[in-house]
This record gives C-alpha cells, sequence and structure tokens, in this order.
C-alpha cells in the first residue's frame, strides 16, 4: 500500500501521527489475512510496533504486510513500513509491525486457515520465531498460563525451587 502524509494526518512535529500509522498498518495487514484465509478475518492483537525514524508530512510510505505463521485459526502478519524519496532516491525502514489476526465464519466464529511455507531465508526466521510471539502474547493477554507454555515457560516459571 502506498500513501502520501497529508497535513491533517500529522503531529505537532508535522510527522505522521502515530495512531495514523498504525490504522494504516492494520488495514494492509487485514488485506493479506483476508487473502490469504479467504475468509473475514479480525485483529485479535497487536503484538508490536516499532518507531524507528519520523515520517515527515508529504512523505511517502510504503507498507506491506506478509503472513508469516499460520497456526489454526489465527495467522502472524509482518508489517514493514518504508519511507521513500523518489528525489533523494533512498528507501529507509522506518517501522515494523506484528499483528495477530483470526479467521471468522458469518457467526464471528474462529475457522481453521490453511497453512503456508516459508521460502526466504527472512520467511524461515519470522515463522520460527512466530510460536514464541504467540505464546507471550497469549500470557500477556491473560489467555495462557505462563506454565502451561511450551517456549517461554523458562522465563516466566521458577524451576530451580
Ligand atoms: C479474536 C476473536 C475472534 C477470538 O475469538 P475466541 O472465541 O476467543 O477464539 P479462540 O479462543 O478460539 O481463539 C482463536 C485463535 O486466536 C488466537 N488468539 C486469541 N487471542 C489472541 C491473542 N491475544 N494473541 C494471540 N493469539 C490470540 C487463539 O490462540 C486461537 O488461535 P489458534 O486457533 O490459531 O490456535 C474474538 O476475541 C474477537 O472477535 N475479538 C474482537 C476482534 C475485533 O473486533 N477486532 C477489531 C479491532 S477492534
Amino acid at each position: 500500500m502506498t500513501n502520501i502524509v497529508l497535513p491533517n494526518e500529522t503531529n505537532s512535529l508535522r510527522n505522521l501521527f502515530g495512531g495514523e500509522l498504525l490504522a494504516k498498518m492494520d488495514r494492509c495487514a487485514s488485506i493479506s489475512a483476508v487473502r490469504h484465509s479467504e475468509r473475514r478475518a479480525v485483529t485479535a492483537s497487536v503484538n508490536h510496533v516499532s518507531f524507528n525514524h519520523p515520517i515527515p508530512e508529504a512523505g511517502i510510505v510504503v507498507l506491506e504486510s506478509k503472513v508469516s505463521r499460520v497456526f489454526s485459526t489465527s495467522m502472524e502478519i509482518y508489517v514493514d513500513v518504508w519511507l521513500d524519496d523518489p528525489i533523494a532516491g533512498t528507501k529507509i525502514h522506518t517501522n515494523e509491525g506484528i499483528y495477530t489476526f483470526v479467521a471468522v465464519d458469518e457467526f464471528n466464529k474462529p475457522v481453521p486457515i490453511p497453512q503456508m511455507i516459508p521460502e526466504t531465508d527472512l520467511e524461515k526466521e519470522r515463522y520460527a520465531a512466530a510460536f514464541r510471539r504467540k505464546e507471550l502474547s497469549l500470557i500477556l493477554s491473560g489467555r495462557m498460563k505462563p506454565q502451561d507454555s511450551v517456549e517461554l515457560k523458562k522465563l516466566f516459571v521458577q524451576t530451580d525451587l
């Protein structure tokens, strides 16, 4: 998705307001979620967003989202954001967001999603780490007890007593 930053989307420093960027990222991720699952899909959690570089008014923002792992009814989606400056000939990676979407039926009930196979090194790296992130998200949202986790148990539960 490519956008240009308009004045009404900026903060007092005349850079893109964080909430505006989050909305764009959510929108972009939701398109990947629907395209992959061929179902309606809802945002279940925003697991991480980094704001590494300001995006100024009139800047050209490029968002790219990809499904990084499918679990059963949920999928992790990575959104990468760049500031594209065709005049200077630069493209700066400004943000990254990690979202969880759930595919739902017409009664908003979660439904299974077709699997995906990571191919590039980056896709494989993101796929491998997604399980840890899912466990962390479930623990932080109170949906999983730390002692029930597979990969994160040792971080949360003291076992040497
Ligand atoms: C997301 C939603 C559909 C999940 O429904 P639910 O009845 O709780 O379903 P489940 O407990 O079976 O969870 C479904 C999947 O989501 C995952 N999930 C739910 N909450 C999660 C979270 N915070 N982080 C990561 N995964 C989560 C579950 O682990 C499960 O994944 P899996 O089937 O791949 O293993 C439901 O909570 C909902 O509709 N939320 C509102 C969504 C919304 O309106 N979003 C727009 C933003 S306002």
